[in-house]
C-alpha cells in the first residue's frame, strides 16, 4: 500500500493510500496513541454513506466517538459552524487529548482542522479525504479555515493532521463532475513537478474516468508525494509553495465574477491553467505543442477550457484578480510554465498580456463551426 511522508520535523505524518482504509481507522487512531474520546466531523452526504463504518472502526478500537454533522456544501465553511462544532465539543467534555476525524471533502476538511486547530488551542486530528480534490490536495499541507462573507478562506490556521486516510473505495460514490474537478489538481500537478506524471495522465485518462483501482492509486500517491515535497520545503507559503497556485490567480477570479455559483473550483482552474499555459507561451517560451497538449489533456479529462462569460463579467476579471489574497502591493504575480514540468513563480505579467490570454480561452460560437 502506497505511503507518503510528509516531514515536517516534529509535525511529520504519514498519508496512507489505499482500497478500503476506512475500517482500518480505529486501529490507525490507536497507534497514534491519543485520548479516547473523539470527534467525527462530516457532512450530511458522506454521513450518509460513510459515518457508520468510521463509527464502528473507532468503537472497535475502544475510542468513545461523537459524530457531528453539518450541511453539504461551501456554506459550511462559516463561522458560525465552527462556533456549532465547538459548542459539541464542549457539551461532551471532549479535552486536550481528545482529537477529531474530518470525513469528507475539502469543505469538511478545513472547517474541522480549523475547528482542532483552535479548540482548546488546538487539539489533534486525522483527515480522511472522501472526494478526489481532498485526496490529492486540500488534506495534505495544513492548511485550515473558512470563509467570511468578504471572501474565500479568509480566517484560517497552518494546523498539520497527525494522519491522513486516502480510502480510494471512497471514491467510488462520488459524482462525475466532482471526480473530473478533482483530475484538474491531479494535471497541474504533472504541468507544476512531473513531466512523466503528465505523459501517464494523457495515456491513463480513460481508466482514470472509468475509475480503475490501480490507475487512481498510482494518480492519488504520486499527486500526494509532490504536494507533499513542495510542503516540506515551504510549509508557510514564503516561496515555492506558490508554485501549487498555478493557473489558480485567473481559477479564482472566475469563480469569484460568477459568484462560486457556475463552477466548481477544479473546473475554473482548469480553465485557468490553460489562460495559464497562453500566458506561459507569450512570457516564457512555452512551446505552442505544450500549451495544446495542455489544452488537450483538460478536455479529454472532460473539463471546461473556454470561458463564457458576457463582456461586463469578462471586465470585472482583472480587477476580480487583483482582489485575490495572494496579491501583494496590488501587483498580480503569476506561476508560469517554462516547460511541462518546470514552472517558475512571482511572474509581474502586464495587463494587457493577461488580456491576450483570456482572449484565447474565450469562448467563440463560431469557432464550433471548424
Ligand atoms: N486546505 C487546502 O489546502 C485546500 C486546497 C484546495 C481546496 N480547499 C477547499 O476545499 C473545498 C472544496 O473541497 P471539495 O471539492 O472536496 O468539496 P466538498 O467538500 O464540498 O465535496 C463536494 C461534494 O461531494 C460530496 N461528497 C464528498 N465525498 C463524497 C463521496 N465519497 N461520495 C459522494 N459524495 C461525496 C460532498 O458532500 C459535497 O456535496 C473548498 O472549500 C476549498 O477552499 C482547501
Ligand atoms: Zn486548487
Amino acid at each position: 500500500m502506497p505511503l507518503v511522508k510528509v516531514s515536517l520535523g516534529t509535525r511529520s505524518y504519514n498519508i496512507k493510500i489505499g482500497g478500503s482504509l476506512l475500517p482500518g481507522l480505529g486501529a490507525d487512531c490507536a497507534a497514534l496513541k491519543l485520548g479516547q474520546k473523539c470527534a467525527v466531523i462530516t457532512d450530511t452526504n458522506v454521513a450518509a454513506r460513510y459515518a457508520k463504518p468510521a463509527l464502528a472502526s473507532l468503537n472497535r478500537a475502544g475510542f468513545e466517538p461523537l459524530l457531528i454533522t453539518v450541511p453539504a456544501g461551501e456554506t459550511a465553511k462559516r463561522l458560525k459552524q465552527v462556533e456549532a462544532c465547538y459548542n459539541q465539543l464542549a457539551a461532551n467534555r471532549m479535552e486536550r487529548k481528545s482529537f477529531i476525524v474530518a470525513l469528507g471533502g475539502g469543505v469538511v476538511g478545513d472547517l474541522a482542522g480549523f475547528v482542532a486547530a483552535s479548540y482548546l488551542r488546538g487539539i489533534p486530528f486525522v483527515q480522511v479525504p472522501t472526494t478526489l480534490l481532498a485526496q490529492v490536495d486540500s488534506s495534505v499541507g495544513g492548511k485550515t479555515g473558512v470563509n467570511l462573507a468578504a471572501g474565500k478562506n479568509l480566517v484560517g490556521a497552518f494546523y498539520q493532521p497527525r494522519l491522513v486516510l486516502c480510502d480510494l473505495n471512497a471514491l467510488r460514490t462520488l459524482p462525475e463532475r466532482e471526480f473530473r474537478a478533482g483530475l484538474a489538481e491531479v494535471i497541474k500537478y504533472g504541468i507544476i513537478y512531473d513531466a512523466d506524471l503528465f505523459v501517464r495522465l494523457e495515456r491513463d485518462m480513460p481508466k482514470i474516468l472509468r475509475r480503475d483501482a490501480a490507475s487512481l492509486a498510482h494518480i492519488v500517491a504520486r499527486s500526494c508525494e509532490i504536494k507533499a515535497d513542495v510542503v516540506s520545503q515551504d510549509e508557510t507559503e514564503s516561496g515555492l509553495r506558490a508554485i501549487l497556485n498555478f493557473g489558480h490567480t485567473i481559477g479564482h477570479a472566475i469563480e469569484a465574477i460568477t459568484a462560486y455559483g457556475r463552477y466548481l473550483h477544479g473546473e475554473a482552474i482548469s480553465i485557468g491553467q490553460v489562460a495559464a499555459a497562453h500566458l506561459s507561451a507569450e512570457r516564457l517560451g512555452l512551446s505552442t505543442d505544450e500549451v495544446e497538449r495542455i489544452r488537450a489533456l483538460f478536455v479529454t479529462a472532460g473539463l471546461p477550457v473556454e470561458l463564457k462569460l458576457s463582456a461586463s463579467q469578462r471586465g470585472g476579471l482583472l480587477a476580480a484578480m487583483t482582489l485575490d489574497k495572494k496579491v501583494s502591493a496590488g501587483e498580480i504575480k503569476f506561476v508560469l510554465a517554462e516547460r511541462l514540468g518546470k514552472v517558475t513563480w512571482g511572474q509581474k505579467v502586464p495587463s494587457a498580456s493577461v488580456q491576450r490570454a483570456l482572449d484565447l480561452v474565450q469562448f467563440k460560437p463560431d469557432r464550433r463551426k471548424r
